[in-house]
């Protein structure tokens, strides 16, 4: 046991899970909830041949889930905003979409209900900041840390990452590298590449809106669990998610401008 602990080296980046390590080829994370769901999806990927994702080793003496060690590095950096990059993760998104296609979309197992009014079309992995893609050679090769995945509509997904990545947020809120990007062509240019069709690019900001209400709500639940969601609550995270609202109020009617 002391032998295995002095291999374990602490993974960090994340906010939420504590105990995120890599073994040697391996990364061991504490289970949760719905780790026999994710396990099952990923093995669905692997069997479609998608290799955009971890791969299931099973668990570990610990009780912790063994996944393969995808080399590359993650957050966000000069690489990660270039538009070659917004358009090589839109197609990445796509991919891993389709390769969903067959998993049943019940919610039973899942860590939470689609957040979309309309009916699931894929299992959305609905966490694609900067920390949960890997990148590879400067383009985004592998997404990490299915823990909010759950079935829902692919422009539930894309919201989510456009969130992070376009990004929608008040750039008071943004490190320097994402302050001055021309957010509606950046858009435009994920919708392009991933080929959302017009009927969602119509709805795309109104999900958004839809979307920080519900986050917003779900978080500061979250807080009154404690830990890590009560740290961040209590760092500023209800306030960043009003703010981008009131930031996209502004800009709404420019950035739609771009979609249609
Ligand atoms: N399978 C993996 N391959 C490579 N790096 C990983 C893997 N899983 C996690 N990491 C690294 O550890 C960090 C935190 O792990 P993650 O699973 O995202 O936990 P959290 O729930 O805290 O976000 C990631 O941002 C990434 O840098
Ligand atoms: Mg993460």
């Amino acid at each position: 046991m002391v032998a295995t602990l002095l291999h374990e080296i602490p993974l960090q980046g994340g906010d939420v899970t504590d105990g995120v390590v890599r073994v040697g080829d391996t990364v061991r994370r504490p289970a949760s909830t719905s780790t026999p769901a994710v396990h099952a999806l990923l093995r669905h990927l692997e069997a479609a041949g998608f290799e955009g994702a971890p791969r299931v080793m099973g668990m570990d003496g610990l009780g912790r889930e063994i996944l393969t060690y995808v080399p590359g590095k993650t957050g966000l950096r000069l690489e990660s905003v270039a538009e070659g990059a917004l358009v090589e993760l839109a197609e990445l998104v796509r991919r891993y979409h389709d390769a969903t296609a067959g998993f049943p979309l019940t919610t039973e197992g899942w860590e939470g209900g689609s957040n979309d009014d309309k009916a699931p079309e894929v299992i959305g992995h609905c966490d694609l900041t900067p920390e949960n893609v890997v990148f590879r050679d400067g383009k985004p090769a592998a997404l990490i840390d299915f823990d909010l995945a759950r079935p829902t509509t692919r422009l539930f997904d894309i919201v989510t990452t456009l969130r992070h990545w376009a990004p929608i947020a008040d750039p008071i809120d943004c490190p320097p590298l994402l302050r001055s990007l021309d957010v509606g062509a950046r858009l435009r240019l994920f919708c392009d590449a991933y080929g959302v069709p017009p009927r969602d690019r119509r709805r795309l900001l109104a999900l958004a809106r839809i979307r920080f209400q519900r986050s917003y709500t779900v978080m500061r639940t979250r807080a009154t669990t404690g830990g890590n969601w009560a740290r961040m609550w209590a760092g500023g995270a209800g306030e960043r998610i009003r703010r981008a609202a009131a930031w996209l109020d502004v800009h709404e009617d420019e950035l739609h401008a771009h979609l249609v």
